[in-house]
C-alpha cells in the first residue's frame, strides 16, 4: 500500500506514522470525505436530481421544517435511500481493524473515534464511533423527542410525498430526523467525548472533513492549544491552517497505508 503511493505522499504518512506509533492517546475526527469513495455524496456536494433546487443547508434546519415539514422530510426519504445500499470503504475498514488491534494487542494507546457524519458505515465497519450530528437511520418526534422507528425504505420503495409524513403515537407531532439541524445544539453526551478526547490527546486526525462547521470544527484547535500534533487527510485544502502534517489524498488511499505503517513496526497480537 505504502509504495503504491506517490513519493512526496509516502514521505508525509511515514512522518505520521512514525508519530502515531508511539502516540498515547489520537482522536480522530471524520466528515463526509471519509465516506465519498462508498458513493454517499459529501454534504457540500452539489445536490442531484429532484433536489439539485436546494442547497443541503436550507433543508437541514428547524425552520425549513416548521415551514415545510413534508419538503424535509421527503428529503431525509431520499437521503437514506441513497445511502441504503453503501458499504464501507477501505477507510471506514483501516481505522475499524486499528481500534481492533489496539484491543487484541492489548496496547496502550487510546483511540476515539469522532464523526460528523449520519450514516451508519463506521459501525458496519466495526468502529466504536461517538456521532456529533445524529443518526440517518433514526427518527424521533419534533414535539416530544419520543423515538420513532420507521419502516426501513427499500432501494425500490418510491418517496411518495403525500404519504411519507408521519405523527408520534404519544402527542401527534411530526416525525422528524434524529439528525442535528443548523442551529440545534449538538448532544450533550457526544460532545463531551469529543471535548475531552481532543483536549487530552497527542495527535488529533481530521479525515474528509471541511473543517467548515463550528463546534466540530473547534476541536482541531482544542486540541492545538493542548500541545497536540494535527494531522490532516484530505484530497483538497481546508481552511484547517493549523495543521501541522497534511496527507493530501483521498482517505481510502491514506489510512489502510497509515495503519499498515502503525501495525508493521510493532509486535504482532497477542492470540
Ligand atoms: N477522502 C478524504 N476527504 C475527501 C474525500 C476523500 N475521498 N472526498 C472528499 N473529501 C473532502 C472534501 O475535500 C471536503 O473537504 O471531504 C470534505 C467534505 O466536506 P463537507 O462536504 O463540508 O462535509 P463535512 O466537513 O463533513 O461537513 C461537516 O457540516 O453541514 C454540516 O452537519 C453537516 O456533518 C456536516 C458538517
Amino acid at each position: 500500500m505504502l509504495a503504491e503511493l506517490p513519493p512526496e505522499l509516502i514521505v508525509h504518512v511515514q512522518h505520521a506514522t512514525t508519530l502515531l506509533r508511539t502516540a498515547q492517546r489520537v482522536c480522530i475526527l471524520t466528515g463526509a470525505g471519509v465516506s465519498a469513495e462508498s458513493g454517499i455524496p459529501t454534504f457540500r456536494d452539489k445536490q442531484t436530481g429532484l433536489w439539485s433546487q436546494y442547497r443541503a443547508e436550507d433543508l437541514a434546519s428547524p425552520d425549513a421544517f416548521t415551514q415545510n415539514p413534508q419538503l424535509v422530510w421527503s428529503w431525509y426519504q431520499w437521503r437514506r435511500q441513497l445511502v441504503q445500499d453503501k458499504k464501507p470503504n477501505p477507510a471506514h475498514y483501516a481505522l475499524a481493524q486499528w481500534q481492533e488491534y489496539i484491543t487484541l494487542s492489548q496496547s496502550a494507546q487510546q483511540l476515539t473515534l469522532i464523526t460528523q457524519n449520519v450514516d451508519d458505515l463506521h459501525e458496519q465497519a466495526g468502529s466504536t464511533v461517538t456521532h456529533l450530528h445524529g443518526h440517518l437511520g433514526r427518527n424521533r418526534c419534533s414535539q416530544c423527542d419520543t423515538p420513532y422507528i420507521v419502516p426501513t425504505l427499500s432501494a425500490a420503495d418510491q418517496v411518495n410525498f403525500s404519504i411519507d409524513l408521519l405523527n408520534c403515537d404519544q402527542c401527534g407531532g411530526y416525525i422528524r430526523p434524529d439528525i442535528v439541524w443548523f442551529g440545534e445544539s449538538l448532544p450533550v453526551n457526544a460532545w463531551q467525548t469529543a471535548e475531552d478526547a481532543a483536549a487530552n490527546c497527542d495527535i488529533f486526525i481530521s479525515i474528509g472533513t471541511s473543517s467548515l462547521v463550528y463546534p466540530a470544527a473547534g476541536l482541531a484547535h482544542l486540541a492545538q492549544k493542548n500541545g497536540a500534533t494535527l494531522i490532516e487527510v484530505n484530497p483538497n485544502p481546508t481552511p484547517n491552517t493549523i495543521v501541522n502534517i497534511t496527507l493530501a489524498a483521498a482517505a481510502g488511499v491514506v489510512m489502510p497505508a497509515l495503519l499498515q505503517g502503525i501495525i508493521d513496526s510493532c509486535p504482532t497480537p497477542k492470540d
